[in-house]
């Protein structure tokens, strides 16, 4: 799955939770009808296990519900006269326990428990079910088509002439395949898949696999029976029935790769297929494993929670993440879309082939996918400099393992709340530097041989953290080496001490396997350090070169001294990663109070002739964050001061930037950023310039195209009075392309006076779609004055937004995170505990809510720590 997580700059934090024991002892559970059910644990029991399901699924688009059949051939390991499955939300209708040969067991229908806090049911057998022989449960159900995003959920679109149309859709990534069938509902349980759709004639149907005929059934209706499915994981499985336009193409080794969107959007799908198709090729070599289906299909589904899911054969999106349309997306828009779809395809092989065993290790996936991510379009779309945004990454998770409430990467987790709360930073970001940090140590040979060996080995089965170790290399213990990563939280901590030629190194926090620490001392690497006597007297030492490791460097005064000497004479003689990472290495140490801010503004200072975009919007980056906390305290002296010492020591990058698409990825982005601060702080020549384009984009009715990488900046200054506003959320009702819709929105949300009604919008999803609600939440609440608002939303709403939103998903979470975050004083902290509290019972087992307060402690930490010294520090620059 690829996460759509609300990029939070500043201080963040992951909390870690110990495994909730959430079964209750056995005996005391009462199913939905008073008798005892015969099963307390939240896994299902390991002696049944399936092995095919055949199921026959019936959406109907007018009444909104569905109906179904699924028949599950089962192996029996243990004598039993009853079998546990997953269903939530499903109304069983019959369920039956035929033989080997289809004969039923009894002529009566079998009566179904039900236990929905464990979100189970069982079925209990005439006769006894003997181990080892076969069995099949045969069930029907039916429910309405859900409302939110999981299941078999309902999706709507509106056409150019305004009619809404609406599709049937599956998300089922961890645990809600159980809500569209009744299922064995684990990553542990592969099966086969056979899939029949019913649907009717306006309609075309999706699976896993290919079409393999198509039947008509009288009543104007038609089953569609798709191929059987190669042994997968329930998460996996997959269905969507709509009226999509589709466009397709081959791959060199046959695999038939199909874009599909609403129809009157199919001319932004081409980018994706070029982009597919490519991306799969590079994995078919890089993995050494051909796709195994015949065909892999991307669709963009218009309500969607994440940025994309990797079901087998048939990939799900935002439309956002994989919708191109060459004359409004950005640079960023293009880069975004690529990555997704690298995401996407890596998990064919890493989650789909081999599966984590249990979702303790999702980072098994999720970290591979989004380091894969970046390996696959470094080597498929150079241009794109996607290694521009790995330290990114890795800053991101640092930010979050900082703190405390931190969590290993594996980590416990066992009911679905916890289990959706683990698709997080840490297994993802913190996850992919980690594997980046192993292959600079293993060599990109190694490295890919290794993961070859593993993919291999477990193939249509699944793995744990361990196995990938024991794949990787032979002579070292690995194992042991990667444990002090992926077993224990935080962000190991190194300091460099210099006494003439001797350095030492000591190492604090998470104590980590020193074979990692690489360093550079003028320009040459040595390894394995701990008393190290150089061969020569040096000037200067920079640990963690490029920052292929996953820790921080604090260095003794003089090493700092030396490397702020070093950047502000000569910054060329360290690469554009040891730039960056010093200056995020020192705003970190500023945080942890290891650091005085004196010293990290002194070391930024050399950014004025700083040319690569990575350090430039590093250093940029945490100065805009600083302003814009101090905004929110009404500071008025240094946010003044503070403003007034960004635009007049950035002026010159400022004024270099052209309004245009221009240049290579790297400008591009730069541009975007650089603009969009500079207008937001009023500097006239960019109010005149996008007021300018704004005017001429309104004349001609929006027929001119702006340049796609400052159009949100035109839009945000156009928004400024009433009437371009009014003429903005008119386009955004009718504009045919997403991505142009995300820009307005930033824009309309800008303005003050409309948040209120842009809540509501939110709120009531038709206008603005639900799915954007949550960055629609945080967009309010980074607004200088939203933060309070969007907080009283969010309390006063909270129970609708949790229908919507399920506890644990990414939505509520970036609605807590995304508003808690802005604040930065006792009293709001005080305010948002109270909150909390206020609902214990809902919110107790959720890690988000630690995160989010710890956060602001951080923030009040940080500004009684550094506000009088940036007070000073600005004072004497302004002077
Ligand atoms: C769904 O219900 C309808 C009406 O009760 C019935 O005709 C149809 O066969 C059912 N479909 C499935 C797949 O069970
Ligand atoms: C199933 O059978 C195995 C081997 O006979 C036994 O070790 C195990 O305890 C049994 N499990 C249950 C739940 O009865
Ligand atoms: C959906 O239900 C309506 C009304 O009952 C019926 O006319 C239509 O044929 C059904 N469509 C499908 C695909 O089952
Ligand atoms: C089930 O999937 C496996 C591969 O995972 C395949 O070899 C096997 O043929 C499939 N079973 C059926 C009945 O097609
Ligand atoms: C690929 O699949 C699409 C969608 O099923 C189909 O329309 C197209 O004909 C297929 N292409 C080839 C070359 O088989
Ligand atoms: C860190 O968190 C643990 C519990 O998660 C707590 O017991 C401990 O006091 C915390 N330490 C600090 C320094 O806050
Ligand atoms: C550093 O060393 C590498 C390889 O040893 C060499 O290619 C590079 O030019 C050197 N860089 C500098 C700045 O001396
Ligand atoms: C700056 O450093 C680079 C790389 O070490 C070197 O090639 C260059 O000559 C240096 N320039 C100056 C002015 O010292
Ligand atoms: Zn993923």
């Amino acid at each position: 799955m690829h996460l759509l997580l609300v990029i939070l700059f500043f201080l963040e934090a992951q909390f870690c939770v110990q495994s909730s024991d959430s079964n209750s002892p056995a005996g005391e559970n009462l199913a939905t009808n008073g008798l005892p059910f015969p099963w307390s644990k939240v896994r299902l029991p390991s002696y049944i296990v399936p092995v095919h399901y055949h199921l026959l699924i019936h959406p109907n688009l007018t009444t909104l519900r569905f109906n179904g059949s699924v028949k599950i051939e089962i192996d029996v390991k243990n004598n039993t006269n009853w079998v546990v499955l997953h269903s939530k939300n499903l109304k069983i209708f019959t369920a039956t326990v035929l033989d080997e040969h289809e004969a039923h067991l009894s002529d009566k229908v079998l009566s179904v428990l039900e236990y929905p806090s464990h979100e189970q049911i069982a079925i209990f057998s005439p006769k006894i079910l003997t181990s080892g022989e076969k069995y099949f449960l045969y069930l029907e159900f039916g429910a309405p088509l859900s409302d939110g995003f999981y299941g078999f959920y309902k999706s709507t679109y509106k056409t150019k002439a305004g009619e809404t149309r609406v599709l049937a859709s599956t998300h089922f990534e961890p645990t809600s395949a159980r809500m569209a069938l009744p299922c064995f509902d684990e990553p542990i349980f592969k099966a086969n898949y056979t899939v029949r759709i019913r649907r009717g004639p306006s309609h075309i149907a999706l699976s896993n696999m290919p079409l393999e005929q198509t039947v008509e059934i009288g009543n104007g209706l038609f089953e569609d029976q798709f191929e059987v499915s190669v042994r997968m994981s329930s998460y996996l499985l997959a269905f969507i029935v709509c009226d999509f336009r589709s466009v397709s193409g081959m791959t060199a080794t046959g695999i038939n790769i199909t874009i599909y969107a609403v129809p009157e959007k199919w001319h932004q799908t081409h980018y994706a297929l070029e982009a597919a198709l490519r991306l799969l090729e590079f994995y078919e070599q890089y993995f050494n494993i051909l796709y195994p289906l015949p065909k892999l299909d991307l669709i963009a589904i218009p309500d969607f929670q994440a940025g994309a899911m990797e079901n087998w054969g048939l990939t799900t999106y935002r439309e956002t993440s994989l919708l191109y349309d060459p004359d409004i997306s950005s640079a960023s828009d293009k880069l975004w879309v690529t990555m997704v779809i690298g995401h996407e395809l890596a998990h064919q092989w890493f989650g789909n082939l081999v599966t984590m065993e249990w979702w303790n290790d999702i980072w098994l996936n999720e970290g591979f996918a989004r380091y894969m991510e970046f390996v696959s379009l470094e080597a498929v779309y150079p241009e794109l400099k996607v290694e521009d945004h790995f330290l990114d990454t890795c800053f991101g998770a640092i930010g979050r393992d900082s703190l405390n409430s931190s969590r290993p990467i594996s980590s416990l987790a066992e009911n679905p709340a916890q289990i959706e709360e683990m698709f997080d930073t840490v297994s993802y970001d913190k996850g992919a530097c980690i594997l980046h940090m192993l292959r600079n140590f293993l060599t990109n040979e190694g490295f890919q041989s290794g993961i070859i060996r593993y993919l291999h080995r477990f193939k249509y089965s699944n793995a744990r953290n361990e196995d990938l170790w024991d794949s990787l290399i032979k002579h070292i213990d690995l194992k042991k080496m990667m444990y002090t990563w992926t077993l224990q939280k935080g962000i190991p901590l190194i300091t460099v001490k210099r006494q003439g030629r001797k350095l030492y190194i000591g190492q604090e926090l998470s104590p980590i396997y020193v074979r990692f620490i690489h360093f550079t001392v003028h320009n040459t690497s040595l390894s394995n350090p701990d008393v190290l006597t150089l061969d020569e007297e040096v000037d200067w030492v920079k640990l963690n070169s490029d920052m292929n490791g996953y820790y921080i460097v604090h260095y003794d005064e003089e090493g700092w001294n030396a490397l702020t000497e070093l950047l502000r004479i000569n910054h060329t003689a360290l690469s554009f990663k040891d730039r960056a990472s010093l200056i995020h290495n020192a705003f970190q140490l500023v945080t942890a109070g290891r650091l005085s801010l004196n010293r990290a503004l002194d070391l930024i200072g050399y950014l004025k002739s700083e040319t690569h975009n990575v350090p430039l919007l590093q250093g940029l980056g945490y100065l805009q964050s600083f302003y814009k906390m101090i905004e929110k305290r009404n500071i008025a002296d240094i946010t003044h001061n503070l403003k007034t010492y960004i635009l007049q020591y950035f002026r010159d990058v400022i004024d270099k930037q052209s309004w245009s698409d221009d240049g290579m990825v790297s400008d591009r982005r730069l541009r975007e950023e650089v603009l969009s601060l500079a207008c937001d702080f009023d500097y006239p020549p960019c109010l005149e310039k996008a007021k300018h384009l704004y005017n001429s984009w309104v004349e001609s009715n929006g027929a001119i195209s702006l340049p796609t990488d400052v159009s949100e900046t035109v839009y945000m200054v156009g928004a400024q009075d009433d009437s371009g506003w009014a003429y903005l959320l008119e386009k955004y009702g009718v504009s045919m392309c997403e991505t142009e819709k995300s820009k307005f929105l930033s824009a309309l949300i800008s303005i003050t006076y409309f948040i209120h009604l842009l809540l509501q919008l939110g709120m009531d999803g038709t206008l603005i779609k639900t799915q954007n609600l949550p960055s629609l939440i945080y967009l309010v609440a980074k607004n200088p004055v939203g933060h309070f608002l969007a907080w009283d939303f969010v309390k006063k709403h909270w129970d609708e937004l949790v229908e919507k939103f399920p506890l644990g998903s990414f939505g509520i979470r970036n609605i807590i995170v995304g508003t808690v975050t802005q604040f930065s004083s006792t009293e709001e902290l005080r305010e948002v505990e109270n909150f909390f509290k206020s609902i214990t019972e809902q919110v107790s087992e959720l890690r988000v809510i630690q995160v989010a307060t710890e956060n602001v402690e951080k923030n009040i930490m940080w500004l009684s720590r550094n506000l009088e010294t940036m007070r000073t520090w600005l004072q004497q620059r302004l002077n």
